[in-house]
């Protein structure tokens, strides 16, 4: 029997309200990005039903910086760079974790969290530094340099991690570089955050050919050329862009880093020399400064949007899972991390 048309009429004024008030929430921090009322009505059903299934189902959902706004100011539970992620991965009490970043992020969760269920929503979303060393190249590493310590960046799949001494994220490399014994490192897979790090280390460091398309893509003649037009802006670069752009920097660091560096700095101007979902995170974030870009689009991160989200929600997929004994091995690696980055 369908309901009188009087309960109806109420029923649909009620749902209106509601997608109106969660659209003036999404607005309130997108429409420093420039997004109109419209378009986040257009987002409000998703977020609102994304938001509602995680209550249900008792998951969390962890975003990366490099999200997409409507993925970091409607549905995220926490944001962040990959360590506070790590750290908020390891501390959850929810039963599920859906992973809006990359792959190797997600098995990072899954690592610290073995007995909980991880989500990825796009089983294609991959990181060109992750995959551009394998466990077997590893392995001839360390023959080719025995009794060195590996320090493995977060950016490496589980099998890879499962050979290294520590793990380190953009936040805290150079910590864990000191911490390690000996005067050597063998540093991997990314090149420019190895030889970025070696201008900073005693330490003699031994590094592999891996390279992220993202923040390689930026050159130094770029940076000049955006330096004579806007003389008075900071630039804030990831530490995996090449040594050129780097000395060019007024900071080198990971994505936290970027945010301080602003939120403690009195200048009113900086570029980010990274991918464009950080520089959107900030001009959320800091309205009142002017972000230059040129910024570079992940082409993985932006695998996941709201659509991929309410479909993992819905069916429970795409579960990430790491086997054993790669899971304890990896997790070794990871702990130590913790424990020094702390
Ligand atoms: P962060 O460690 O700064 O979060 O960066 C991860 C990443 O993938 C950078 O490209
Ligand atoms: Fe990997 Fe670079 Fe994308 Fe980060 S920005 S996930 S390092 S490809």
């Amino acid at each position: 029997m369908s309901p009188p048309p009087k309960l109806l009429m109420q029923n649909t004024v009620s749902v209106e309200k509601r997608l109106l008030k969660e659209a003036e929430r999404l607005h309130e921090n997108m429409r420093h990005l420039g997004y109109s009322m419209n378009e986040c009505l257009l987002f409000a059903p998703q977020t609102l039903r994304i938001n509602e299934l995680k209550g249900q189902k008792n998951a969390v959902l962890l975003a990366h910086s490099y999200q997409r706004p409507e993925i970091l100011f409607g549905v995220a539970d926490f944001m962040g760079d990959s360590f506070g992620l790590s750290v908020n991965a390891s501390e959850t009490k929810a039963k599920t974790i859906v992973f809006c970043g990359v792959h190797f992020m997600a098995e990072t969760a899954k690592i610290l969290n073995p007995q909980k269920t991880v989500l990825i929503p796009a089983l294609d979303a991959g990181c060109s530094l992750a995959e551009s060393i394998t466990a077997e190249n590893v392995i001839e590493l360390k023959k080719k340099h025995p009794n060195v310590p590996v320090v493995c960046y977060v950016n490496t799949s589980a099998q890879v991690k499962a050979q290294c001494d520590a793990c380190c994220t953009s936040a805290n490399a150079l910590k864990v570089v000191e911490a390690m014994p000996g005067n050597e490192v063998i540093f991997l897979p990314d090149e420019y955050m190895a030889r970025n790090l070696q201008e900073k280390t005693k330490k003699k460091i031994h590094y592999w050919n891996g390279t992220c398309i993202v923040h390689e893509s930026f050159t130094a003649d770029q940076i000049l050329a955006y330096k004579a037009s806007f003389p008075d802006m900071k630039i804030l670069s990831h530490l995996e862009c090449t040594p050129e752009v780097v000395a060019l920097s007024d900071l080198a660091g990971g994505t936290t880093d970027m945010y301080n560096y602003i939120k403690a700095s009195d200048a009113k101007r900086f570029m980010l020399v990274t991918e464009c979902g950080m520089s959107d995170l900030l001009r959320a974030r800091f309205p009142q400064k002017e972000f230059i870009n040129p910024c570079s689009v992940c082409p993985y991160m932006k695998k996941i949007h709201l659509e991929n989200i309410l479909e993992a929600l819905e069916k429970e997929q795409f579960e990430v899972n790491v086997p054993e004994p790669i899971l304890s091995r990896a997790k070794v690696s990871l702990d130590r991390m913790l424990e020094i980055g702390k």
